[in-house]
């Protein structure tokens, strides 16, 4: 079923169980003759504990839509709410901690630090955080070996396989317990069986601990255990996964009751944002500075029962 651009592709129907929304969001690189528009127009809602898989192909706008979610672009226009919170309106430091708090990442490259070992790279985000000495690294120690790491805890990225590595990037974005996951393409270097590892491990944080996760993916085995997939094609949503016959019939409900799929954008805001060809900010840095402590909830608790 294919959709126009710029549609409201949630399915919310308890606004109080939103907890990410996409209105509008445009992000242009360059400009002139040479401007992309990497993410184009979209909008989206998610509700808390959803997995929400997009896939699409090289160049279409994934990372750079995950990226804006995740406050590390700013956008060319368009909001992303986090929690009801206006993320495109924060100053950087309030960008840096709303990112520690509410934030965790995985990539496909992994990205931990080679002069650490496993530990010290999880302890490293619980420092950023304001939490260090012995609680930052017994929490490390509880999240590693709750992935099935205790036996790896000192042990440097390199001397680790790819399935291990992804499991110590998994736990330093469990770090700091956020309600937002943000995963690119994280099973792209993993081998088959270590790729599902990954996968399985994803969906039962979804599903035992309701934390949101997107994931930006051309893994199909990541469409087994998604909520939602999105089809992203130059930067706009192209459609719903054929198999999600709930989505497909509320769209469906939702033409027959307002005689067309649910606008978010005006047509005047849509035509503004497409002859917009500046992008408006510079990418925000990720420093991070040090803050408080923050409140704790438990974590991986279906793991310890
Ligand atoms: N920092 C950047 N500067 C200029 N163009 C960029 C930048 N990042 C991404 N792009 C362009 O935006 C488009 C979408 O890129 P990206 O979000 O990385 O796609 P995907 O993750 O789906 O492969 C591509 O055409 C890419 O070349
Ligand atoms: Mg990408």
């Amino acid at each position: 079923m294919a959709m126009p651009a710029a549609t409201e592709t949630g399915g919310s129907r308890n606004e109080a169980e939103v907890i990410l929304e996409v209105h509008g969001l445009t992000k242009v690189f360059g400009s002139g003759r040479a401007a992309v528009r990497a993410v184009d127009g979209l909008s989206l809602s998610v509700r808390r504990g959803e997995l929400v898989l997009v896939m699409g192909p090289s160049g279409s706008g994934k990372t750079t839509l995950l990226t804006l979610i995740g406050g590390l672009l700013r956008p060319t226009s368009g909001i992303v709410r986090v929690n009801g919170l206006d993320i495109s309106s924060l100053k950087e430091r309030q960008l840096t901690k709303f990112r520690r708090h509410y934030l965790g990442f995985i990539f496909q490259s992994f990205n931990l630090l080679e002069s650490l070992n496993a530990r010290e790279n999880v302890e490293a985000a619980l420092n950023f955080a304001g939490i260090g000495g012995r609680k930052a690294r017994k929490r490390a120690t509880a999240l590693l070996t709750d992935l099935g790491m205790a036996d790896r805890l000192r042990a440097r990225p390199h001397t680790l396989s790819g399935g291990e590595r992804q499991r110590v990037s998994i736990a330093r974005a469990l770090a700091n317990d956020p309600q937002l996951i943000l995963a690119d393409e994280p099973t792209a270097n993993l081998d088959s069986r270590h790729g599902h590892e990954v996968v399985e491990l994803l969906h039962d944080i979804a599903r035992q601990q309701q934390r949101t996760i997107i994931i930006v993916s051309h893994d199909h085995r990541i469409r087994d255990v998604a909520d939602r997939v999105l089809w992203l094609q130059d930067g706009r949503f192209e459609g719903f996964d054929e198999g999600d016959t709930q989505q497909s019939a509320l769209l469906d409900t939702a033409g027959v009751l307002y005689g067309a799929s649910p606008q978010t954008a005006s047509p005047q805001a849509a035509e503004s944002q497409r002859r917009a060809s500046q992008p408006v900010a510079e990418p925000i840095s990720a420093a991070p500075a040090p803050s408080s402590a923050v409140k704790r909830g438990g974590w991986l608790p279906w793991r310890r029962a």
